[in-house]
């Protein structure tokens, strides 16, 4: 694997790959027994991905670099990438980018060569494929496999970069995906039905809310109606299979896709999957940085019950 960008990218193999690492990491952590520089550099807010990056590379052992739009050079006029090549000319050893642009990483490729690999940590409204794969982990623990479970995409989906990781990811793994959205919000462009809340709180394994992304909206979206139209309320809740799960990828906005009530109720794993994004990202890391003989075998320590942080 070149850079870590897409799940697109990855095959059933590889992806399976990781989640089984990440297990195993969960009950056996790992560290990494060589200087190695992270870099993170964020343009577009972020409270999850970004600080379970930094929790994954600290357990790791790594050392942490952090670099935020409007404390960096970009308001200058600096480039992308030149400030990526900035960081691979100080020593950094990788970098984790969440960017507003939909193909950040194309741009970066049209205008040279980078000799790092580079972790997609949020790509506008195309790519989040470290969330899909905790989210793959979440439903792995849940269910052992997707194979044939119906898992529902709710929500902002044309504007919503992990409806688009997952949906793409979840059929290659072999699940029914199904979307559901209020008028507007679809993405016709991607081949999954579309079918209502109401059909979907009958149907599903897994239940996947999405925030309504107004960052992302030219016109304000009015949503005093949308929890009862197209949300999870709580007479929606008690009709979902007993089994079945609820997920969002957060932030939250509770009172609005989700009734605050169940956003930590029984059926939710909303937290466990911000607990399983930083397994998943330092299996995600260790993964990479072997392929790229960054790291091998003989520089992993497996430490049991250490608490590194
Ligand atoms: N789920 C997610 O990407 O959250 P953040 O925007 O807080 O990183």
């Amino acid at each position: 694997m070149k850079h870590f960008i897409s799940m697109q990218q990855l095959s059933k193999e590889t992806m399976n790959q990781i989640l089984k690492e990440a297990e195993l990491i969960r009950k056996s952590p790992k560290t990494i027994n060589k200087q190695l520089f992270a870099a993170n550099l964020f343009f577009e807010p972020s409270t999850r991905t970004k600080m379970s990056f930094e929790v994954a590379q600290r357990k790791l052992g790594l050392e942490v670099l952090n670099l935020y739009e409007e404390g960096s050079s970009l308001i200058k006029g600096e480039s992308l990438y030149d400030t990526a090549k900035t960081f691979e000319a100080i020593g950094a050893d990788f970098l984790v980018v969440r960017h507003p642009s939909d193909y950040w990483m194309d741009e970066i490729e049209e205008e040279g060569q980078l000799n790092i690999p580079v972790f997609n940590a949020g790509s506008g409204k195309e790519e989040h494929p470290t969330q899909c794969m905790l989210d793959l982990l979440t439903m792995y623990q849940e269910f052992g496999n997707v194979e044939g479970k119906k898992v529902v995409i709710a929500g902002d989906i044309i504007h919503s970069r992990v409806a688009k990781s997952n949906a793409r990811a979840l059929e290659k793994l072999g699940a029914d995906v199904y979307f559901s959205a209020a008028p507007g919000f679809e993405d016709h462009s991607l081949p999954f039905p579309y079918i209502t809340m109401d059909e979907a709180v009958e149907i599903a394994d897994a239940l996947m809310l999405l925030r309504i992304q107004h960052e992302r909206h030219i016109h304000k979206t009015e949503t005093d109606d949308y929890l009862s139209l197209y949300g999870l309320t709580m007479e929606r809740a008690a009709r979902m299979q007993k089994h079945a799960i609820i997920m969002h990828p957060a932030p939250i906005n509770r009172g609005v896709e989700i009734d605050t009530r169940l956003v930590e109720s029984k059926q939710s794993r909303i937290f466990k999957q911000m607990e399983n994004g930083v397994y998943v990202r330092m299996a995600i890391l260790i993964h990479v940085l072997k392929e790229w003989g960054i790291i091998n075998e003989n520089d992993i320590n497996e430490c049991k019950a250490l608490n590194i942080i």
